[in-house]
């Protein structure tokens, strides 16, 4: 099967969060099962000059845009690596920014160009896939452009599959202004479609009606997000088109993710020698981080866009209760200036035991998954969540909340038979939270045989993308079994 990737993120181009790692692990996955994948990204200036060195140029043609009377252009820059064809659509118009996401008033037109231009793109390699697989709201509109103005040329042929990574981002803006960007016909601009209420266009919405299959990250967000609790508005919509709506898990690429290799650890560690080692890495990086250097210690990790989705605002609530002199945290984050701010302040009041890191570091987030014991992810919702998945990986217990696909990766401890892989907590609640990290610390201090049992089965648990990937092969094959 042969498949075009069509999205605004993917390692190690550019990424701000789990979109990246999957639009990078998925289609990588796909090659190793023999599918044909091309990932058609923008050129965004950001990218590292590393790879923008590596672009060869394909093409370029012009191309006409909504209403707007002009002519933009599009440049095709392809790079290959490891079986994958990267194709970065080129505009510097549209994508000269320092950062892929700026804000609405700039980023609608940035992805409506973008959406159209990637088929067009298409057209012009004449490389027509069987299937055309977008992601979120920046690609929404590829099956809307798809099935309207494209529907008689070549790329017409393709089917789409639309994956859902995170429904609260959904690309609305007023009607007239989605009007003219994208120059669609009215009856794309219907309450079936593309409007919302009496002004809104919604670009997602419009996406998930003209898509042929629609999937989320997980089983458990595939369903909330039908109920008015998780969906964004979006709730009654997602239940008339569910018959096309499928939940799949992500994973995560044992390549980039691999405690036994990893250049970034102090030590590395598998899961044979985890219990002699891993110590070595909490030491390390109590050290990096100016904290009390002291292998007793229990320390909690958290990875994380500091955004209101990542339940914040109940870890803030109870460090008072989880600091009590045995215990470390580790926050590594960016985002709402509120939570920084917050972070930074536990650091000054908890001298040698918090640590804030209010920055964007690639490899000090390893560094993290191998040196915490535990790894908090309380979110309000999480369509799938990949931090607990690494976690687990290099033996780091999680600490979650059963929501979305938190609640799908991480079976609950049990303290009678030792069974499940972390601690979880069922309602949006500051004081379960706590309860479900002294549940941890019991476990960790008092019974840490147990304790080191689950480490084990956490780093052999499969959270690799083979199975998903094939999930996802399943899906391309049901929509074109010629
Ligand atoms: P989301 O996509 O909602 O941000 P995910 O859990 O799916 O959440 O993915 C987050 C990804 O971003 C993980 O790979 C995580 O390690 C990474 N990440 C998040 N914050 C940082 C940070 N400050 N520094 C480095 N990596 C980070
Ligand atoms: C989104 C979600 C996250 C998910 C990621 C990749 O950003 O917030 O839960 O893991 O996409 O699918």
């Amino acid at each position: 099967r042969s498949v075009a990737f069509i999205g605004s993120e993917c390692h190690p181009f550019v990424k701000t969060g789990g979109l990246g790692d999957v639009m990078y692990a998925l289609p990588r996955e796909l090659v190793a099962q023999n599918c044909d994948v091309r990932v058609i990204l923008p050129r965004y200036a950001c990218i590292p000059q590393k790879y923008q060195d590596k672009m060869v140029y394909r093409g370029e043609f012009y191309m006409d845009l909504g209403k707007t009377g002009r002519n933009y252009y599009v440049g095709i820059m392809e790079y290959v690596c490891d079986g994958v064809v990267y194709d970065f659509i080129d505009n510097q118009e549209f994508f000269s920014a320092g950062n892929p996401y700026i804000g609405l008033v700039d980023d609608i037109p940035k992805y409506c160009y973008f959406s159209k231009a990637a088929l067009a793109a298409l057209n012009y390699l004449n490389w027509i896939p069987d299937i055309i697989h977008c992601h979120d709201w920046q690609a929404a509109l590829v099956p809307v452009y798809l099935r309207t103005m494209f529907q008689d040329s070549p790329i017409g042929r393709a089917k789409t599959v639309l994956t859902i990574h995170n429904l609260r981002f959904q690309g609305i803006y007023n009607i007239p202004t989605l009007q003219y960007w994208t120059g669609l016909p009215d009856e794309v601009f219907n309450m079936g479609a593309m409007k919302q209420g009496y002004e809104d266009a919604n670009m997602l919405k419009a996406g998930l009606a003209y898509a042929d299959r629609i999937t989320t990250v997980s089983n458990t967000y595939a369903q909330e997000i039908q109920t008015a609790e998780y969906g964004e508005k979006l709730e009654d919509h997602l239940r008339y088109h569910s018959y096309k709506l499928r939940g799949i898990v992500n994973g995560i690429d044992y390549g980039m993710w691999n405690p036994a290799t990893d250049p970034a650890l102090a030590v590395n560690y598998d899961i044979t020698n985890v219990l002699d080692h891993k110590w070595e890495n909490k030491l390390a990086l109590q050290q990096e981080l100016d904290l009390v250097q002291d292998q007793g210690k229990f320390v909690i990790g958290l990875i994380s866009r500091l955004t209101n989705q990542k339940g914040l605002d109940l870890v803030n609530a109870i460090i008072p209760q989880v600091m009590d002199g045995n215990t470390q945290v580790v926050v590594l984050g960016t985002g709402d200036k509120e939570y920084e701010d917050t972070f930074r302040y536990y650091e000054n009041a908890y001298k040698g035991m918090f640590s804030a890191c209010i920055q964007y570091d690639e490899s000090r987030a390893h560094r993290i998954y191998a040196g915490a014991d535990a790894l908090l992810v309380p979110s309000r919702f999480e369509p799938c969540g990949l931090t607990q998945l690494n976690a687990m990986h290099y033996g780091t217990l999680p600490i979650v909340r059963e929501t979305g696909g938190l609640k799908d990766t991480v079976q609950p401890y049990n303290i009678f038979n030792g069974d499940g892989n972390g601690f979880t907590f069922d309602r949006y609640d500051a004081g379960l939270l706590l309860d479900a990290i002294n549940r941890a610390k019991t476990e960790y201090f008092i019974n840490r045989y147990h304790w080191d049992e689950v480490v084990q089965r956490d780093m052999a648990k499969d959270v690799s993308w083979e199975n998903s990937a094939r999930q996802y092969k399943d899906l391309y094959l049901e929509l074109t079994p010629w």
